[in-house]
Protein backbone atom coordinates (compact mmCIF):
# COMPACT_ATOMS: atom_id res chain seq x y z
CA UNK A 1 0.00 0.00 0.00
CA UNK A 2 1.46 3.16 -0.96
CA UNK A 3 1.96 5.82 1.66
CA UNK A 4 -0.51 8.07 -0.20
CA UNK A 5 -3.57 5.28 0.21
CA UNK A 6 -2.13 4.79 3.85
CA UNK A 7 -2.66 8.62 4.25
CA UNK A 8 -6.20 8.45 5.23
CA UNK A 9 -5.62 5.16 7.00
CA UNK A 10 -4.72 4.65 10.81
CA UNK A 11 -3.53 2.23 13.21
CA UNK A 12 -1.78 0.12 10.19
CA UNK A 13 0.94 -1.29 12.83
CA UNK A 14 -2.15 -3.27 14.09
CA UNK A 15 -2.97 -4.87 10.80
CA UNK A 16 -1.13 -7.85 10.83
CA UNK A 17 -1.98 -8.93 14.68
CA UNK A 18 -6.06 -7.78 13.61
CA UNK A 19 -5.77 -10.59 10.60
CA UNK A 20 -3.86 -13.12 13.02
CA UNK A 21 -7.25 -12.21 15.27
CA UNK A 22 -9.80 -13.21 12.95
CA UNK A 23 -7.46 -16.22 11.29
CA UNK A 24 -7.49 -17.90 14.51
CA UNK A 25 -10.62 -17.36 16.25
CA UNK A 26 -13.38 -17.25 13.05
CA UNK A 27 -15.02 -20.39 12.39
CA UNK A 28 -13.47 -22.81 10.28
CA UNK A 29 -14.78 -22.10 6.59
CA UNK A 30 -14.49 -18.44 7.43
CA UNK A 31 -10.67 -18.14 7.15
CA UNK A 32 -11.02 -16.11 3.72
CA UNK A 33 -12.63 -13.46 5.49
CA UNK A 34 -9.52 -12.43 7.59
CA UNK A 35 -8.12 -11.53 4.59
CA UNK A 36 -10.49 -9.81 2.89
CA UNK A 37 -11.27 -7.74 6.12
CA UNK A 38 -7.72 -7.10 7.16
CA UNK A 39 -7.27 -5.88 3.02
CA UNK A 40 -7.08 -2.31 4.08
CA UNK A 41 -7.34 -1.33 0.26
CA UNK A 42 -11.13 -1.85 0.90
CA UNK A 43 -11.25 1.21 3.09
CA UNK A 44 -9.71 3.68 0.69
CA UNK A 45 -12.54 5.26 -0.80
CA UNK A 46 -14.41 5.06 2.67
CA UNK A 47 -11.29 6.59 4.70
CA UNK A 48 -10.90 9.45 1.67
CA UNK A 49 -14.53 10.89 1.53
CA UNK A 50 -14.52 10.55 5.56
CA UNK A 51 -11.37 12.80 5.74
CA UNK A 52 -13.06 15.52 3.69
CA UNK A 53 -16.12 15.70 5.06
CA UNK A 54 -16.57 14.24 8.52
CA UNK A 55 -14.78 17.41 9.93
CA UNK A 56 -14.13 17.45 14.26
CA UNK A 57 -13.48 14.96 16.73
CA UNK A 58 -16.19 13.80 19.38
CA UNK A 59 -18.79 12.90 16.96
CA UNK A 60 -21.70 10.32 17.38
CA UNK A 61 -21.11 7.85 14.26
CA UNK A 62 -23.44 5.11 13.61
CA UNK A 63 -22.04 2.36 11.93
CA UNK A 64 -24.46 -0.18 10.32
CA UNK A 65 -23.10 -3.80 9.63
CA UNK A 66 -19.89 -3.20 11.11
CA UNK A 67 -18.73 -6.61 10.56
CA UNK A 68 -15.35 -7.65 12.42
CA UNK A 69 -14.45 -3.64 13.37
CA UNK A 70 -12.03 -2.84 10.53
CA UNK A 71 -14.06 0.72 9.85
CA UNK A 72 -13.58 1.35 13.17
CA UNK A 73 -10.01 0.48 13.65
CA UNK A 74 -8.10 1.58 10.01
CA UNK A 75 -10.02 4.57 8.79
CA UNK A 76 -8.35 7.80 10.14
CA UNK A 77 -11.41 9.95 10.40
CA UNK A 78 -13.60 7.67 12.31
CA UNK A 79 -10.33 7.85 15.39
CA UNK A 80 -11.69 9.48 18.15
CA UNK A 81 -15.51 9.52 17.55
CA UNK A 82 -17.81 8.19 19.07
CA UNK A 83 -19.04 5.24 17.71
CA UNK A 84 -22.21 2.91 17.77
CA UNK A 85 -21.76 -0.13 15.66
CA UNK A 86 -23.94 -2.64 15.48
CA UNK A 87 -24.34 -6.12 12.89
CA UNK A 88 -26.45 -8.93 13.30
CA UNK A 89 -23.46 -11.61 12.20
CA UNK A 90 -23.19 -13.68 15.79
CA UNK A 91 -19.33 -14.94 14.47
CA UNK A 92 -18.40 -11.08 14.67
CA UNK A 93 -19.27 -9.79 17.73
CA UNK A 94 -16.74 -12.06 19.86
CA UNK A 95 -13.78 -9.85 18.25
CA UNK A 96 -15.29 -6.67 20.15
CA UNK A 97 -13.65 -7.61 23.57
CA UNK A 98 -10.69 -8.82 21.84
CA UNK A 99 -9.63 -5.70 19.89
CA UNK A 100 -11.01 -3.88 23.03
CA UNK A 101 -7.92 -5.76 25.12
CA UNK A 102 -5.01 -4.55 22.55
CA UNK A 103 -6.56 -0.88 23.30
CA UNK A 104 -8.76 -0.60 20.12
CA UNK A 105 -12.53 0.29 19.91
CA UNK A 106 -12.52 2.33 23.47
CA UNK A 107 -14.87 4.80 21.92
CA UNK A 108 -16.76 2.11 19.97
CA UNK A 109 -20.34 0.65 21.50
CA UNK A 110 -21.16 -2.43 20.17
CA UNK A 111 -24.66 -4.06 20.02
CA UNK A 112 -26.04 -7.11 17.61
CA UNK A 113 -28.69 -5.98 16.24
CA UNK A 114 -30.73 -6.55 12.64
CA UNK A 115 -30.49 -3.25 10.51
CA UNK A 116 -34.13 -4.33 9.63
CA UNK A 117 -35.40 -4.14 13.14
CA UNK A 118 -33.08 -1.62 15.58
CA UNK A 119 -34.06 1.75 16.45
CA UNK A 120 -32.02 4.92 17.74
CA UNK A 121 -33.34 8.06 19.28
CA UNK A 122 -34.41 10.85 16.98
CA UNK A 123 -31.67 13.21 15.61
CA UNK A 124 -28.63 11.37 17.95
CA UNK A 125 -26.03 10.82 15.26
CA UNK A 126 -23.78 13.27 13.46
CA UNK A 127 -22.60 10.92 10.55
CA UNK A 128 -23.87 7.30 9.69
CA UNK A 129 -21.49 4.47 7.63
CA UNK A 130 -22.98 2.18 5.40
CA UNK A 131 -19.92 0.40 3.83
CA UNK A 132 -19.64 -2.39 2.02
CA UNK A 133 -23.15 -3.73 3.25
CA UNK A 134 -25.56 -2.77 0.61
CA UNK A 135 -24.46 -5.65 -1.74
CA UNK A 136 -27.09 -7.90 0.48
CA UNK A 137 -30.25 -8.41 -0.92
CA UNK A 138 -31.94 -8.46 1.89
CA UNK A 139 -31.34 -4.90 2.57
CA UNK A 140 -33.35 -1.81 0.82
CA UNK A 141 -31.18 1.59 1.07
CA UNK A 142 -34.76 3.38 0.92
CA UNK A 143 -36.11 1.51 3.88
CA UNK A 144 -32.86 1.75 5.45
CA UNK A 145 -33.08 5.57 4.86
CA UNK A 146 -36.56 5.79 6.10
CA UNK A 147 -35.25 4.19 9.59
CA UNK A 148 -32.28 5.57 9.82
CA UNK A 149 -32.64 9.06 8.28
CA UNK A 150 -34.06 10.43 11.69
CA UNK A 151 -31.67 9.02 13.68
CA UNK A 152 -29.31 11.67 12.17
CA UNK A 153 -28.91 15.25 13.69
CA UNK A 154 -29.84 18.25 11.30
CA UNK A 155 -26.65 18.86 9.32
CA UNK A 156 -25.60 14.73 9.68
CA UNK A 157 -23.13 13.21 7.45
CA UNK A 158 -24.37 9.62 5.84
CA UNK A 159 -21.84 7.91 3.74
CA UNK A 160 -22.63 4.63 1.56
CA UNK A 161 -21.43 2.54 -1.44
CA UNK A 162 -23.63 0.20 -3.91
CA UNK A 163 -22.93 -1.76 -6.34
CA UNK A 164 -24.09 -0.16 -9.42
CA UNK A 165 -26.99 -2.15 -11.99
CA UNK A 166 -25.00 -0.78 -15.28
CA UNK A 167 -22.34 -2.98 -14.78
CA UNK A 168 -24.46 -6.20 -13.38
CA UNK A 169 -24.61 -7.52 -17.38
CA UNK A 170 -20.73 -7.08 -17.68
CA UNK A 171 -20.32 -8.72 -14.39
CA UNK A 172 -21.89 -11.74 -15.18
CA UNK A 173 -20.39 -12.35 -18.64
CA UNK A 174 -17.71 -12.19 -16.79
CA UNK A 175 -18.84 -14.80 -14.19
CA UNK A 176 -18.02 -12.45 -11.18
CA UNK A 177 -21.99 -11.74 -10.63
CA UNK A 178 -23.42 -13.16 -7.72
CA UNK A 179 -26.57 -12.92 -5.62
CA UNK A 180 -25.92 -9.23 -5.20
CA UNK A 181 -28.09 -6.25 -4.62
CA UNK A 182 -27.04 -3.21 -7.14
CA UNK A 183 -28.81 -0.16 -7.64
CA UNK A 184 -28.93 2.74 -10.42
CA UNK A 185 -27.19 5.21 -9.32
CA UNK A 186 -30.27 8.11 -10.32
CA UNK A 187 -32.49 5.62 -7.53
CA UNK A 188 -29.94 6.05 -4.86
CA UNK A 189 -29.71 10.12 -5.22
CA UNK A 190 -33.10 9.87 -5.82
CA UNK A 191 -33.81 7.98 -2.62
CA UNK A 192 -31.42 10.01 -0.59
CA UNK A 193 -33.09 13.63 -1.81
CA UNK A 194 -36.85 11.56 -0.55
CA UNK A 195 -35.19 11.42 2.87
CA UNK A 196 -33.65 15.12 3.17
CA UNK A 197 -30.52 14.68 2.09
CA UNK A 198 -28.07 16.84 -0.27
CA UNK A 199 -25.52 14.65 -2.21
CA UNK A 200 -22.00 16.70 -0.96
CA UNK A 201 -19.68 14.07 -3.10
CA UNK A 202 -19.96 10.79 -4.94
CA UNK A 203 -17.49 8.72 -6.24
CA UNK A 204 -16.57 5.25 -8.33
CA UNK A 205 -14.78 2.54 -6.28
CA UNK A 206 -11.84 1.41 -7.98
CA UNK A 207 -11.69 -2.11 -6.34
CA UNK A 208 -10.18 -3.80 -3.15
CA UNK A 209 -8.07 -6.45 -4.31
CA UNK A 210 -4.90 -6.34 -6.49
CA UNK A 211 -3.45 -3.94 -9.02
CA UNK A 212 -4.64 -5.39 -11.69
CA UNK A 213 -8.05 -5.69 -10.51
CA UNK A 214 -7.87 -1.95 -9.75
CA UNK A 215 -6.31 -1.17 -13.14
CA UNK A 216 -9.21 -3.02 -14.50
CA UNK A 217 -11.45 -0.80 -12.56
CA UNK A 218 -9.73 2.53 -13.37
CA UNK A 219 -9.74 1.76 -17.16
CA UNK A 220 -12.91 0.48 -17.21
CA UNK A 221 -14.48 4.40 -15.07
CA UNK A 222 -11.73 6.55 -17.71
CA UNK A 223 -12.47 4.59 -20.99
CA UNK A 224 -16.31 3.99 -20.53
CA UNK A 225 -17.43 6.21 -16.94
CA UNK A 226 -18.54 2.69 -15.88
CA UNK A 227 -18.08 1.90 -12.15
CA UNK A 228 -19.04 -1.49 -10.21
CA UNK A 229 -19.40 0.53 -7.14
CA UNK A 230 -20.07 3.59 -6.16
CA UNK A 231 -20.04 5.44 -2.98
CA UNK A 232 -21.67 8.64 -1.89
CA UNK A 233 -21.14 10.65 0.89
CA UNK A 234 -24.62 12.94 1.75
CA UNK A 235 -25.63 16.04 3.85
CA UNK A 236 -29.39 16.08 5.71
CA UNK A 237 -30.58 19.27 4.73
CA UNK A 238 -34.05 18.82 5.84
CA UNK A 239 -36.30 17.20 8.49
CA UNK A 240 -36.95 13.90 7.42
CA UNK A 241 -41.35 13.43 7.11
CA UNK A 242 -42.36 10.63 9.27
CA UNK A 243 -44.89 8.57 8.27
CA UNK A 244 -48.34 9.57 9.99
C1 LIG B 1 -18.84 -7.16 3.84
S1 LIG B 1 -19.30 -6.95 5.49
C2 LIG B 1 -18.79 -5.27 5.78
C3 LIG B 1 -18.50 -5.02 7.22
C4 LIG B 1 -18.03 -3.59 7.51
N1 LIG B 1 -19.03 -2.61 7.17
C5 LIG B 1 -16.74 -3.33 6.77
O1 LIG B 1 -16.79 -2.62 5.77
O2 LIG B 1 -15.71 -3.86 7.18
C6 LIG B 1 -21.08 -6.80 5.46
C7 LIG B 1 -21.67 -6.83 6.87
O3 LIG B 1 -23.03 -6.44 6.82
C8 LIG B 1 -23.69 -7.15 7.86
N2 LIG B 1 -25.13 -7.13 7.64
C9 LIG B 1 -25.79 -7.50 6.51
N3 LIG B 1 -27.12 -7.39 6.69
C10 LIG B 1 -27.30 -6.93 7.95
C11 LIG B 1 -28.46 -6.63 8.73
N4 LIG B 1 -29.69 -6.79 8.26
N5 LIG B 1 -28.28 -6.17 9.99
C12 LIG B 1 -27.04 -6.03 10.49
N6 LIG B 1 -25.90 -6.31 9.81
C13 LIG B 1 -26.03 -6.75 8.55
C14 LIG B 1 -23.08 -8.54 7.75
O4 LIG B 1 -23.28 -9.29 8.92
C15 LIG B 1 -21.61 -8.20 7.50
O5 LIG B 1 -20.89 -8.13 8.69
Amino acid sequence: MSSERAGHLANLGYRDTYVAHLRSRLPEGWTPFSDFFGNLNRLRTLSGLLDRHLKGRGLTVLNIGCGPFATEIFVRALQGQQIVSFDYTAEFAPFYPVFRADGHLTKTAFLRADALSVGFRPESFDAIVIHDVLYETGLDLDDLLERFAPTLKPGGLVYLDAMNESTRRLWRMLGKEKAYRRYRREDVMASLRRHGFEVAEWRPVFGASGRLLRLFHAVLWHGARLCNTFAVVAVKVRPVKTSP
